[in-house]
């Protein structure tokens, strides 16, 4: 009786040779928010290397042009201004993909801004909200927003990106901290309303990567000490966009199916060691 139920399920494919489409995403369409920087961009290099269709959202077309005109396949891709803190931009947005392709396959909030390591009692009010909106907000509004689409496909995938600092203290402000715990809370919750419905929501935590965002961060990058901060994590070194993309890759595809609701941590082992290398 359960080995029937799980070869109905498709489990049994598994066994016989992989499931089709594992690794690669012909004919999907997947949502990169920020897709003209840093982690975006490299998602945005990846999933059109397997094959997908790419919405490149940014709240700078000009840089998400810019990523489309880096790829070998251009035409899988388009871009679209979007600040996914407003909802009627997010809405606007969505609402083009789904014109231009019929569905949405995978999301991945990955838009996200840094709040200069403000403690509570310096940060104003203006900066806590705006990164609260970007951070937080953004990725509620965009999820939101496809929900409807994944409901009527009965099937689809939500990424949002978090941080090490979803879980612990000082690699951010106050408000860089409290957003990216929140995230987690978002995917868990998206999880229990909508993963027996066909909608896979994962969380990606990375640590220190080398992007413009962290190369540009006052307080980490911009330290003589950095260097020297990098060498206290276990893997030594920062760690690569590509190499989140490519878990992101993982999270959104087949081979994920069973994968509901987690954090997927890639820090170089940085929380493991659990010391703050600043
Ligand atoms: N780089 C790191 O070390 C690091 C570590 C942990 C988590 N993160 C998170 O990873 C994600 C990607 O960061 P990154 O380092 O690639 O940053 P990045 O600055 O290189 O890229 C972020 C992109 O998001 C866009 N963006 C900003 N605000 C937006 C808005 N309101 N609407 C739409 N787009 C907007 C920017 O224009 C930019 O293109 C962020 O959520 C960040 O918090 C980064």
């Amino acid at each position: 009786m359960f080995w029937h139920l799980i070869h109905v399920r498709g489990f049994g494919d598994i066994n016989n040779g992989g499931v089709e489409n594992v690794n690669n995403y012909n004919g999907r369409v997947v949502i990169v928010t920020g897709g003209g920087s840093g982690m975006g961009r490299a998602m945005v290099h990846e999933f059109t290397a397997r094959g997908a269709n790419v919405a490149v959202l940014d709240i700078n077309p000009k840089r998400a042009e810019e990523t489309i005109s880096e790829l070998a396949k251009p035409d899988l891709a388009f871009a679209h201004a979007v600040d996914v803190s407003d909802p009627k931009s997010v809405q606007t947005a969505v609402d083009a993909i789904i014109q231009r392709w019929g569905h949405i396959d995978l999301l991945c909030n990955n838009a996200g801004i840094l709040d200069g390591h403000a403690t509570a009692h310096e940060v104003s009010l203006e900066e806590w909200n705006k990164v609260i909106a970007v951070n937080l907000t953004g990725p509620f509004l965009m999820a939101r927003a496809v929900i409807p689409q994944m409901l009527k496909q009965g099937k689809g995938a939500i990424i949002n990106t978090s941080s090490t600092s979803g879980f612990s203290a000082a690699g951010g402000g106050t408000a860089y901290t409290a957003s990216k715990h929140g995230v987690i809370g978002l995917t868990r919750q998206l999880t229990f309303e909508y993963g027996a419905r066909g909608i896979r929501v994962n969380t990606i935590c990375p640590g220190a990567t080398a992007t413009p965002l962290a190369l540009a961060d006052p307080v980490t990058a911009g330290s003589p000490d950095m260097e020297a901060a990098i060498k206290k994590f276990p893997a030594q070194r920062w760690c690569q966009p590509s190499e989140i993309a490519k878990l992101a890759a993982f999270l959104g595809g087949d081979e994920a199916d069973f994968v509901h609701g987690s954090e997927y941590v890639m820090d170089g082992g940085w929380l493991a060691a659990a010391r703050d290398p600043f």
